[in-house]
């Protein structure tokens, strides 16, 4: 008989070319544990409707237990003639128990199968990646207390525009990563809806019962695997070449990784001589083979880099997707490769990214020396204007002027004498000298999400409440 379990209607063996060419087993190793779960939760399923004994469920439920254990340590052989991660255990199952074994793909096929399995393991994936991210989130709060008490230039276009407190920097981060969490949680709400017993393309005459199924998998149509209710895909069609959980996973990655990205752009930006205004742990740097001076961001310039491949990860999947006619296509089998790259690239970087936020240190002498420059405080002072009655624009030309005189100068704002800025507006009071500089900006800055010093303190004060426990 044929080694494969598909062999019946064969009377030639595969090409060995072609096994190679077409095997899956390489990258599909790492569906072990879910396909084990999920043929565990089938075999209990085909029980419970009397397609197979209680015996015959036990057995084969334990032996997949000892088959798990096996892979788990590393003892199984994978072999290219059994293509992917389903068919070995398969056999396996069939090796030890023989007859009972070839019960349990009854009512399934490989591709609700494999669909099943690639559910399970975004879910757990998208659960681990969702603690990473807390854990980084947790990282940029800490830093609000360290540096409670510095002020940063903001930029627009890489050019100085108003002061903020530095854990306004950190808590932008915190925003960010919070649609990511956000987003992952929306995209397990499709994740978790029951692929398997849709069998090929068509369903089965079979009686299962896909709500026990999906009763024993935990697929809820949730964000959360805790809400008691289940969700079973509709459409046997649809499920056999669904993969837009997949493609959601993966741009959710994408997305992450960018963030990480324009963050780990502005630190190496931030460690240069230029800026001056980080230190980065040596943990995190590396030396140059020939300049003994070097201290190196090469960890965040990784992560930038990176993030090009994840991105790479989102055309591949979607251009996978784009021409297929339903049902299941064997393109699908490639669709493992974009989620797995996406996944450990982004998790790689979610490893070392919060210590590295941890341990930087802001180099506050040198960021306090330039404090002062670049008129962080012209809008503030045009806000004054407004204050008393100037038109905005008005007002935006009266300081315009007024930062031209100061650079004729080489002088601030808060240099000039009360009557030169007198004689640019008739309307300022000796009173405008509590809204020039950059202190005096950040005590002002009070809108809701401003970067002012009491605002940003409410906060962190929030983030430290949800990010609690
Ligand atoms: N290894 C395959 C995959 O990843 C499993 C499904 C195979 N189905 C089939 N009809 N050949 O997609």
């Amino acid at each position: 008989m044929s080694v494969k379990p598909w062999g019946g209607a064969f009377d030639e063996q595969t090409d060995p070319r072609v096994e190679k060419f077409t095997e899956s087993i390489s990258f599909d190793h790492r569906l072990a544990a879910v396909d084990i779960r999920g043929s565990q939760a089938h075999a209990r399923m085909l029980a419970k409707v009397g397609l197979l004994t209680a015996d015959e469920c036990r057995q084969i439920v334990e032996t997949l237990d000892q088959i798990g254990g096996e892979i788990a340590r590393g003892e199984m052989v994978w072999k290219t003639e059994l293509e992917d991660i389903h068919m070995h255990i398969e056999s396996a199952l069939i090796q030890r128990i023989g007859d009972v074994g070839r019960k349990l793909h009854t009512a399934r096929s490989r591709n609700d199968q494999v669909s099943t399995d690639l559910k399970l393991y975004v879910r757990d994936s998208l659960t681990t990646l969702d603690g990473l991210l807390e854990e980084l989130q947790k990282a940029f709060v800490e830093r609000c207390e360290a540096d409670a008490d510095v002020v940063l230039p903001g930029f627009t276009h890489l050019q100085r525009a108003q002061p903020v407190m530095a854990s306004h920097y950190w808590l932008a981060y915190c925003e960010k990563f919070q649609r990511d969490r956000e987003r992952i949680a929306d995209c397990l709400k499709r994740v978790n809806v029951l692929p398997l017993g849709a069998a090929a393309l068509a369903g089965t005459s079979l009686p299962i019962d896909r709500d026990e199924s999906a009763k024993l998998l935990g697929f809820t149509g949730a964000a959360a695997t805790d809400t008691g209710s289940i969700a079973v895909a509709a459409n046997s069609l649809d499920v056999s070449s669904d993969r837009d959980y997949l493609a959601e996973s993966i741009f959710d990655l994408s997305l992450i990784a960018v963030h990480l990205s324009g963050w780990a752009e502005e630190w190496i930006l931030w460690c240069t001589t230029e800026f001056g205004f980080l230190k980065l742990p040596d943990a995190y740097t590396t030396g140059s083979s020939i300049m003994p001076q070097k201290r190196n961001p090469d960890v965040l310039e990784l992560i930038r880099g990176k993030s090009a491949r994840v991105i790479a990860d989102v055309t591949q999947i979607l251009t996978l997707l784009k021409g297929l006619p339903l049902a299941y296509n064997r393109d699908l089998q490639e669709d493992k490769l974009a989620f797995f790259d996406a996944l450990d690239t982004v998790q790689a970087c979610l490893e070392l990214a919060p210590n590295i936020v941890r341990r930087a240190r802001l180099q506050v002498e040198t960021i306090n020396a330039r404090l002062e420059e670049g008129f962080l405080d012209a809008t503030t002072l045009m806000e004054y204007l407004i204050g008393r009655g100037v038109p905005m624009r008005t007002g935006h030309e009266v300081v315009g002027k007024l930062v031209r005189l100061c650079e004729s100068k080489k002088c601030k704002l808060a240099d000039l004498p009360l009557a030169e800025l007198q004689q640019a507006c008739d309307k300022i009071e000796a009173g405008v000298s509590d809204y020039i500089g950059v202190q005096n900006v950040v005590a002002r800055l009070s809108s809701h999400g401003s970067g002012g010093r009491a605002a940003v303190q409410t906060q962190v004060a929030a983030w430290r409440e949800r990010l609690k426990g």
